[in-house]
């Protein structure tokens, strides 16, 4: 069906201006009076509507009848001009209804809260305010291959199905065409007559398959869907998100440190400019303060300060924290926001966690209690990122893995590459709705994803 875009007949008005253009999109509001109606269509290339004039002694009266109708489909012919109003506008001269719309259409106002529309996800990208999520999250993703692109980072793709968890924390769900009723004695007779012949769940990072494949490719990244079987039920956790995962060789803990700053601002400073008006929308409609907030961070330092500092400004705060702060615990979400939100009023780095608290894999640091990790806490949100350098040597790597009482036969591949040509090498995990939450004010995790999967909701 030849016809133009309306983001293009905007962003390359000149081309079009005052010449014949065919458009097609949605009815998203119209006005209707003697002489004349106006209908507001978008086509879904741009959050802006292209507005339709329609002058009726120059369209039949039939035609226009039925294209005033919230949510029906328009194939339109018209003049574009420009309008003092709106920019530009299209003097309507012809008009089809591709698809009608009946009256039990949910999405008849103007305004809906969130909650409302997470109960019809099918028509949420109807709305102004998912079509720029969704357009967020496209420029974001693009933005991201672009940066690794430029850096000289490889692209991989590590398997969705796995047989290791790489954290440890045991949220794997599990993959397999067992019939519900199979009833085996063993638990391994059970696995051993599987489809995979093992054990097998869908994969929580790509993390092990990455490290393997930076081994010989240097700097790789991964970004792909991970899955958790977490039953946080938080506006921050979702079962299945995306994760963008870099592996970097020949690089410590300050390395890949200075790396995700350099990568967090650059993400930002993309999609400012790759999703102008949806930032703007954003900031008008979602996050007062947005654009300032954005400014603020690509311009700023991020803070650095370590666990052990951070439990002992915890502990002088004088706040009442619902969980303890004890040196050996893990931060809560109020401790992380209360040291990102009102300490340092900026992101920041808690580096060298206690290494009981954290997977096997972290570089063990020379003080025999912490390891060279760190998070990335960020103001509203907390966590976005995961980080480590990790464990080089082989020994001081095994050991860290018989305390956790893993299996080192089922590790085997991922020990090699400590075996052979081992090297320093460090690396960490953006959670892209985190990253999307953190760009657009949007306070759920639900409200960034097509089809949000949490618990107790598929
Ligand atoms: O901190 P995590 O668990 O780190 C890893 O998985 C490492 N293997 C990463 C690495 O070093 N390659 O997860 C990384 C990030 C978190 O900081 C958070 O932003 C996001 O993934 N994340 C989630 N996002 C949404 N829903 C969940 N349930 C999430 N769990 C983690
Ligand atoms: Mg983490």
């Amino acid at each position: 069906m030849k016809h133009t875009d309306i983001k293009s007949l905007f962003y390359d008005a000149q081309k079009y201006v005052r010449k014949s253009v065919t458009v097609c999109g949605w009815v998203r509001t119209w006005r209707d009076s003697k002489n004349i109606a106006f209908i507001e269509l978008n086509d879904g290339t741009m959050l802006k509507n292209l507005q339709l004039v329609i002058e009726k002694d120059k369209v039949d009266e039939n035609l226009v009848k039925p294209a005033l109708v919230v949510g029906c489909a328009l194939k339109v012919e018209g003049d574009f001009v420009p309008s003092e109003k709106n920019y530009y506008e299209l003097s309507v001269t012809s008009l089809t209804v591709l698809g009608g719309c009946p009256q039990d259409y949910p999405l008849q106002k103007k305004h809906h809260t969130l909650e409302f529309l997470r109960t019809i996800p099918h028509l949420r990208p109807r709305t102004r305010f998912f079509e720029a999520v969704l357009a967020v999250r496209s420029g974001l993703a693009f933005a991201i291959h672009k940066y690794f692109q430029k850096h000289n980072f490889k692209y991989v793709h590590t398997p969705i199905i796995t047989g290791s968890d790489c954290e440890g924390a045991g949220e794997m769900f599990r993959v397999t065409t067992q019939s519900w009723n199979a009833k085996y004695d063993k638990e391994a007779d059970y696995y051993a007559d599987d489809f995979f012949g093992a054990k097998a769940g869908l994969t929580v990072s790509g993390q092990l398959e990455g490290e393997i494949a930076a081994m010989g490719l240097g700097k790789i990244y991964t970004f792909g869907p991970t899955f958790r079987a977490e039953h946080s039920n938080t506006t921050r956790h979702a079962a299945e998100f995306w994760q963008i995962e870099p592996e970097v060789c020949f690089c410590d803990l300050d390395d890949i440190i200075e790396m995700a700053e350099d990568f967090i601002k650059y993400l930002i400073e993309q999609v400012v400019v790759l999703c102008p008006e949806e930032i703007q929308f954003f900031n008008d409609r979602i996050e007062n303060g947005l654009m300032d907030k954005l400014d603020h961070v690509i311009k700023s330092k991020f803070g650095r300060i370590t666990y052990t500092e951070a439990i002992d400004v915890l502990k002088k705060s004088g706040k009442e924290f619902k969980y303890p702060v004890e040196w050996g615990a893990d931060l809560q979400t109020e401790h992380e926001r209360y040291i990102t939100e009102e300490y340092f009023k900026k992101p920041v780095f808690v580096t060298d966690y206690p290494a009981d608290i954290k997977a096997f894999y972290m570089k063990q640091n020379p003080d025999g209690k912490t390891v060279a990790a760190t998070d990335l806490l960020v103001p509203g949100i907390g966590e976005i990122i995961g980080c480590s350098e990790r464990e080089a040597d082989l020994e001081k790597l095994k050991a860290a893995m018989l305390k956790r009482n893993m299996p080192l036969e089922s590790y085997t591949e991922y020990l090699d590459t400590r075996k052979y040509g081992s090297v320093p090498h460090s690396g960490f995990g953006l959670g892209f709705e985190r990253m999307l939450m953190y760009l657009t004010g949007v306070q759920n995790i639900r409200d960034t994803l097509l089809y949000p999967r949490t618990v107790g909701s598929l």
